[in-house]
């Protein structure tokens, strides 16, 4: 039986003292294409945003790139005073027209994107705030020490990473506590399965991005279809099911800006994968 409450995933408690349900939401796809500009359906959008404390959902991912503004501005719209929903927020990349993302870290401007963010969401301190990308063009301690800065400033009050490395997590860790890693991993493509251990060893949250493979995972005709009709369920529900059995640091952020997907992702919340399940998917994934 499943049920459409995000909160049967269990808890995870971000930097030890931020609890939130463990499966999360997405706020990249509330945007135009490309992550460009606005929904086209945005009452959609919307309703989605909406709908997400309904169901046991208290924990959003956002960015000041997605739109760019777009996300956090219907995000604040929707859901502004946000109870005890947390939004977590990046900055570090930059955008010039749909599908485009160039990174960018000079100090300067990542403390200024922090502030906007901060504005735009309507809130006194950023829950979580994560560097989108370790500029390579700046040394990096200088992009680590601003997040030191965001933090005793109060502008933020966790901090993490997205697609690093685990040497690149024990550097920024030498300047601030690293309190979230967020980087692309799902059943088919586990090439951060080092970095999950890494951070499941440290009590690192670990947010894999493209939960559903960009949505190829929630299609029929994958090695999830046997398991799926097993439980009685769909392909999707049974990807976001053995993420959260993969780990219990892990927080899945599947993205939609509709209210059908969103309920069908949190169905997957409830289900209960078998051990041999579990197995049998990942040896599939593996072959
Ligand atoms: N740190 C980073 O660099 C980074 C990069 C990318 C993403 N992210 C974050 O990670 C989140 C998740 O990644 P993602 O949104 O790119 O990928 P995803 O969650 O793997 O898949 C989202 C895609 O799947 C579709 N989808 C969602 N639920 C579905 C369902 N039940 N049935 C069929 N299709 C479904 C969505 O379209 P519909 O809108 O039509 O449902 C959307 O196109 C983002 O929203 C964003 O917050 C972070």
């Amino acid at each position: 039986m499943t049920t459409l409450d995000a909160s049967t995933a269990g808890t995870f408690t971000i930097g030890g003292d931020m609890p939130v349900t463990r499966l999360g939401f997405g706020g990249m796809r509330i945007t135009g294409d490309g992550v460009w500009g606005p929904s086209a359906d945005r009452a959609q959008a919307l309703a989605t945003l909406k709908r997400l404390p309904e169901i046991g959902i208290d924990f959003i991912d956002t960015a000041d790139s997605y739109g760019p503004s777009v996300s956090e501005e219907l995000i604040r719209e929707a859901l502004h005073p946000y109870g005890q929903l947390r939004v977590a927020t990046k900055a570090g990349l930059t955008r010039s027209g749909p599908g485009r993302w160039d990174t960018r870290g000079d100090p300067d401007y990542l403390v200024r994107q922090a502030h906007a963010s901060r504005e735009r969401l309507g809130v006194e301190r950023i829950d979580l705030w994560q560097l989108h990308r370790i500029d390579p063009a700046v040394p990096r301690g200088e992009q680590f020490a601003a997040i030191r800065s965001l933090i005793d400033g109060g502008v933020v009050r966790h901090a993490g990473l997205s697609e690093v490395t685990i040497e690149e997590i024990e550097a920024a860790g030498q300047y601030f506590p690293v309190a979230t890693v967020q980087n692309r991993y799902n059943l088919a493509d586990r090439s951060s399965e080092a970095v999950l251990e890494y951070c499941e060893r440290r009590g690192i949250g670990f947010i894999p991005w493209f939960p559903l493979a960009s949505g190829r995972l929630a299609e029929r005709g994958t090695i999830l279809d046997r398991v799926a009709a097993r439980h009685e369920a769909t392909p999707g529900q049974i990807a976001i099911a053995w993420l959260l059995k993969r780990s219990p640091v892990i927080l899945p952020i599947p993205g939609t800006g509709k209210v059908a997907h969103l309920e069908e992702n949190v169905l997957g919340a409830s289900i209960r994968l078998t051990d041999d399940e579990f197995a049998a998917l990942d040896a599939a994934a593996s072959d």
